[in-house]
């Protein structure tokens, strides 16, 4: 392999440059550029996620979010950092946020092609007991017109209009994956070199995992359909399944598409819709997965979350992602 095409030592940003080079020679490096905001805002969250009780930066902000949820620290701090970083790069057009209420219309008409949307913070409730914790992002192409109060209606795409997506997972290291629409693709951060390095291309979820991931405390009020499945996995004819729940989607996640097995988030009586978002918790994960070779759906419909067409920007909707064949065996039971 020539120099120009080795994978070794492969940054996120080479990744990218390489992928549009082999996809789309003409294209005018916008769209790494834009892609290189979301990584420097990544490296400052994951410094201060890593030395949280030094800033005074841990515990509750005070205020409460659009979706009513007490707001910590980090989670504005992360906020601001995107808002930032990505806000000076010409090629945003409209940025759109889980803390935000309203879209943020950044350059529209100048020149900007891409909204981006985002979770700063997933799984805020965890990050004072140094639990890990992510940023999610989806970024859909800007019709150019921002209608709408905030360029809301711009904003409301169906998560298949996703040019491409991903996560960051603060963890044990500090994971990046993303797609553009060919396959997922892995990397760590390389602290010492302060870059994000590829780790593992075109990374594939296994076809079954036998791990199921829920919030089992509100099974009573689930639809009955998920309880049984939740009795079924139980018992010896399900074969050994595993459960595991950080309560962190980018971590239950990430651990999914590495090891396989079923995510859902149904609906409860306290969240008739479920809890997620659509925007940017379900579509981008859904693109991940789908990607990946897993399955994403809404419920036992078989319905595509890629599919739903969004009627607000901080809608909830439910969710079954995951492995095939785990989430077929949830389906149906539905
Ligand atoms: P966020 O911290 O961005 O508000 O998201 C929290 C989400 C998600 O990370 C996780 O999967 C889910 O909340 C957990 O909810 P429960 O505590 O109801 O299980
Ligand atoms: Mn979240
Ligand atoms: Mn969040």
């Amino acid at each position: 392999m020539s120099p120009k095409h080795s994978r070794e030592f492969l940054t996120v940003q080479q990744h990218i440059l390489l992928q549009q080079h082999e996809k789309a020679p003409g294209a005018s490096g916008q769209f790494s550029w834009l892609l290189s905001g979301i990584t420097i805002a990544a490296k400052i969250i994951a410094d201060r996620v890593r030395r949280l009780g030094l800033f005074s930066l841990s515990g509750a902000a005070g205020a409460e979010n659009v979706q009513g949820e007490a707001q910590q620290k980090l989670d504005v701090f992360a906020n601001d950092i995107l808002l930032r970083t990505l806000g000076m790069r010409d090629s945003v057009a409209i940025l759109a946020s889980e803390e935000n209420e309203e879209p943020i219309v950044c350059n529209v008409g100048g020149g900007g092609h891409y909204v981006v949307l985002f979770d700063p913070l997933d799984g805020s409730s965890n990050i004072d007991c140094n639990v890990g914790v992510g940023t999610i992002f989806s970024i859909l192409r800007c019709d150019g017109e921002g209608r709408g109060v905030g360029g809301e209606s711009a904003v409301l795409q169906r998560g298949a209009q996703q040019v491409a997506a991903g996560y960051i997972f603060y963890g044990s290291a500090v994971s990046l994956a993303y797609t553009t629409g060919s396959g997922v693709h892995l990397f760590t951060l390389d602290n010492a070199i302060g870059a994000f390095v590829l780790t593992q291309e075109h990374v594939r979820i296994p076809q079954r995992g036998g791990i199921y991931s829920v919030n089992e405390a509100n099974s009573l009020s689930f639809p009955e359909g998920y309880r049984r499945f939740l009795e079924w996995a139980k018992s010896k004819e399900a074969g050994p399944y595993s459960s595991r729940y950080v309560g962190s989607m980018v971590a239950d996640i990430h651990r999914t598409l590495l090891k396989g097995g079923v995510f859902f988030y149904p609906p409860t009586a306290k969240a008739p819709e479920g809890k997620l978002r659509l925007m940017y918790e379900a579509n981008p994960m859904a693109m991940i997965l789908e990607q990946a070779g897993g399955l994403a759906f809404v419920g036992g419909d078989r319905r595509r979350i890629l599919e739903v067409e969004p009627r607000s920007l901080h809608q909830r909707t439910p969710l079954i992602m995951g492995s095939p064949e785990d989430v077929e065996r949830v389906v149906a039971f539905l």
